[in-house]
């Protein structure tokens, strides 16, 4: 048995995303996203599923900070809806879908909660997709008009800002790999990818004239990867590996310049290079009150002279989730503390953490996740060592609050603390939320 208790002021959080959650994707004057697209697109999603209803968040958002209270939130990760906002992505203002988030911020404060809103959790108007969507430079001022729009309205109570979610699911996985929307292979990635690192660093200065005394951060995933063998090639694969995903993003945000390695590789595969213009660079580097860092999985990698960037993702032996992500916390201490040694972070946050598994109520309609409470204890004591290991982790937010549409696997993986019947609507704590609630009220718990 081993007690594990965190610093005092620790922050203990969940989070969640609008298109997961919120459901009513044609109320009120919202616009049509990427997403709703991708969704209604043959083949592109699981089961053909949608953004409704979802959690139905939009009419039950009461409700759900009741839930929040219950399990002693300290704070709550969202994301608003750009569509809602704005739904020809730039132009006319819809208020009624300010009001929604100006009322979900009242609410949240009044309980006590601090909001930690994301400005774009992948849901692009589908009218500025339509002009070129993020590969299109003026993307950026769009994002930033619509960054500029939300602060005006919530920075005066809003305090903890983050503008991107994952840029390389926005760019990669989006327009690269085709999993996600816009759903492009081999598209333009490394464009996409240079124009969400510079709206975001157009935005900080704009969140900071309109939220005085604003934490502004960016929220990166991170794939920390292992060699397969301790082979040269093997070591050598992985530090692509690492570059692919950590470094391509760490590197413009902490240092300004992309990694030289890989700007050779890009070159060399014909992948494209960033489209950078005098400044961009400069722009990105805008420093930051914190970096949320969302981990899940470790890689392990094997070289391979045939695959596009020299190497596969190999499957060791070992406890997976239902996403097929295995089980391995030791990365998330190790990622942390190379992160603060390599890049200096003022602070971090893990802003996602958490694992999916197949729950079904009991006949008493208990959610016995003994899956997900080992997932959250195990990668809760990594981050404590981490933390005694020198990182300046100060927060955790949990992925997710409660089951919600996980993209392109639609309804058919559960995330969430709190489990939810799509068809009544009803939640219900799952063990693993009595788990955590305990962990909030005692900053820590005995394993
Ligand atoms: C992350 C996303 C989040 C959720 C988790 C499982 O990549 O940011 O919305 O889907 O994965």
């Amino acid at each position: 048995m081993a007690t594990i208790h965190f610093p005092d002021r620790f922050i203990w959080g969940g989070a969640t995303a609008a298109f997961q959650i919120e459901g009513s994707t044609t109320a009120d004057g919202r616009g049509e996203s990427i997403w709703d697209r991708f969704c209604a697109t043959p083949g592109k999603v699981f089961n053909g599923d949608t953004g409704d209803p979802a959690c139905d968040h939009y009419q039950r958002w009461r409700e759900d900070i009741a839930l929040m209270r219950d399990l002693g939130l300290h704070a709550y990760r969202f994301s608003i809806a750009w569509p809602r906002i704005l739904p020809n992505g730039t132009g006319t203002v819809n208020q009624i879908g300010l009001d929604f988030y100006d009322r979900l911020v009242d609410e949240l404060l009044a309980t006590g909660i601090t909001p930690y809103p994301t400005l774009y959790h992948w849901d692009l108007p589908q009218v500025l997709q339509d002009q070129g969507g993020w590969p299109n430079r003026a993307t950026t001022e769009a994002f930033v008009n619509y960054a500029d729009v939300v602060s005006r309205r919530l920075g005066d109570r809003v305090k903890h800002w983050i503008t991107h979610n994952e840029p390389w699911c926005i760019s990669f996985l989006s327009h690269w790999i085709g999993a996600h929307a816009p759903g492009l292979t081999n598209g333009p990635a490394i464009e996409a990818a240079h124009h969400v690192l510079l709206s975001h660093g157009m935005a900080v200065p704009v969140l900071r004239a309109n939220s005085p005394d604003a934490q502004i951060g960016i929220v990166l995933n991170f794939s920390p990867a292992d060699p397969a063998t301790d082979s040269e090639a093997d070591v050598q694969a992985t530090h692509t590996h690492d570059g692919f995903f950590n470094r391509w993003f760490l590197d413009p945000v902490f240092r300004g310049s992309y990694p030289a390695d890989m700007l050779e590789l890009y070159d060399r595969i014909s992948a494209g290079q960033p489209p950078i213009q005098d400044g961009d660079m400069a722009t990105i580097a805008a420093p930051l009150d914190f970096l949320g860092v969302n981990y899940y999985n470790r890689a392990v990698i094997k070289a391979n002279p045939q695959a596009p960037l020299g190497y596969d993702s190999v499957r060791p032996d070992g406890e997976y989730t239902d996403m097929d992500w295995e089980v391995y916390p030791d990365a998330l201490r190790r990622l942390l503390v190379r992160i603060q040694n390599d890049y200096q972070p003022t602070r971090m946050l893990i802003t996602e953490n958490g694992a999916a598994y197949p729950d079904t109520p009991s006949p008493t309609g208990e959610v016995h996740d003994q899956g997900r409470k080992r997932y959250l204890a195990g990668h809760l004591a990594a981050c404590r060592s981490a933390i005694d290991e020198g990182a300046k982790l100060e927060g955790y937010f949990v992925w997710s609050l409660m089951d919600n549409f996980e993209w392109a696997f639609g309804y058919s993986k559960r995330f969430g603390i709190v489990y939810v019947d799509y068809a009544s609507q009803r939640r219900i704590l799952k063990d693993s939320a009595r788990f955590y609630r305990g962990v909030i009220h005692d900053n820590g718990f005995t394993s």
